[in-house]
């Protein structure tokens, strides 16, 4: 399989859902309107709601009917961007190719804006749909709270701020990587198999595979914060190391990262491998994909 080929594939798919389903605004808050479309649809590669779709097919279940969930996985994940670029956060000035929404629209919109999809997300997660029942619905709903709420991404992210300037540990950057990163990863992949009705020996390793994923996911993008390419990347490098971040090129160096990371890939095809009655070449890809990836 051409995971490359495949990615893009289902990227542009996400990214035509999302041009019909940019939130509405009254004539008041245009620019609230603009500064989500600004930052939703500037680019990215569409992980989240690729990982969802991709759940729910593998379990045989249709992902056209995950579409409102996979649209909302995004516009929280472009939230924590937002958000995580802001001056009293990273401070960064670029984001997917392009100024961030704060350089854009100015602090106040951009905070606004990245709060306005969180809230456009869940009203989209709990718009009727035939072909899943209201149970299920909650249960999703419920699940992404958790995971972007204070023991989620939101929690890691405090934590990620805390640490600046701080000798690096394994056991704080191991829970900052697990929450600030592998929280929404685990939830998109949790909630497609949710939607699939999995049973919950499939939950659990698909679960497993996610937090692996998830953290390799967050270590390579440490690792592209030293040694990517700027206009590759769409967001600056050197940003971490000006800012103190913990990271484990900072607590391991930067050999020892990179075996981290790839430790962590193995973890994740081995619960992949006890997945069995299931086409796992998609997720397999992704592993390898992630653990090379530039971008
Ligand atoms: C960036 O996420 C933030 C992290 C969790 C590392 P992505 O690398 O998935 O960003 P986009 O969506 O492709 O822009
Ligand atoms: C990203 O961590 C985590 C969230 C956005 C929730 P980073 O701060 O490392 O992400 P980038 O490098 O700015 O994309
Ligand atoms: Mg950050
Ligand atoms: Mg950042
Ligand atoms: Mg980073």
């Amino acid at each position: 399989m051409d995971i490359r080929k495949e990615l893009a594939d289902r990227k542009s798919l996400v990214d035509s859902w999302l041009k019909d389903a940019i939130p509405n605004v009254d004539p008041y808050a245009e620019i609230l309107g603009k500064a989500m479309e600004h930052s939703l649809m500037a680019g990215g590669k569409r992980l989240r709601p690729i990982l969802l779709y991709e759940t729910m097919k593998m379990l045989g279940a249709d992902p056209e009917q995950g579409k409102n969930v996979a649209l909302a996985l995004e516009m929280i994940h472009t939230f924590t961007l937002i958000h995580d670029d802001l001056p009293c956060m990273d401070d960064d000035d670029f984001r997917r190719g392009v100024p961030t929404c704060h350089k854009v629209f100015g602090e106040d919109i951009a905070v606004l804006a990245g709060d306005a999809l969180v809230f456009a997300a869940f009203s989209l997660v709990s718009q009727e749909n035939k072909t899943i029942p209201a149970a299920t619905t909650v249960a999703v709903i419920g699940d992404i709270a958790k995971a972007i709420g204070p023991r989620g991404v939101i929690g890691g992210q405090v934590v990620d701020i805390l640490s600046e300037g701080k000798q690096p540990t394994e056991d704080l950057l191991s829970y900052i990587h697990n929450h600030k990163t592998a929280d929404l990863i685990r939830v998109s992949i949790q909630c497609g198999a949710r939607l699939a009705n999995a049973d919950s020996a499939t939950m659990d390793l698909l679960e497993k595979y996610a937090t692996h994923l998830g953290l390799a996911f967050q270590i390579t993008d440490d690792i592209l914060d030293v040694e990517g390419e700027e206009d590759v990347l769409g967001k600056p490098v050197g940003s971490d190391e000006a800012s103190g971040k913990m990271t484990y090129p900072a607590l391991l160096g930067m050999q020892a990262a990179k075996e981290r990371a790839e430790d962590e890939i193995a973890n994740a095809e081995l619960e992949l491998s006890k997945l069995v009655g299931f086409d796992v070449r998609f997720f397999a890809g992704l592993c390898d994909f992630i653990l090379r990836r530039a971008y």
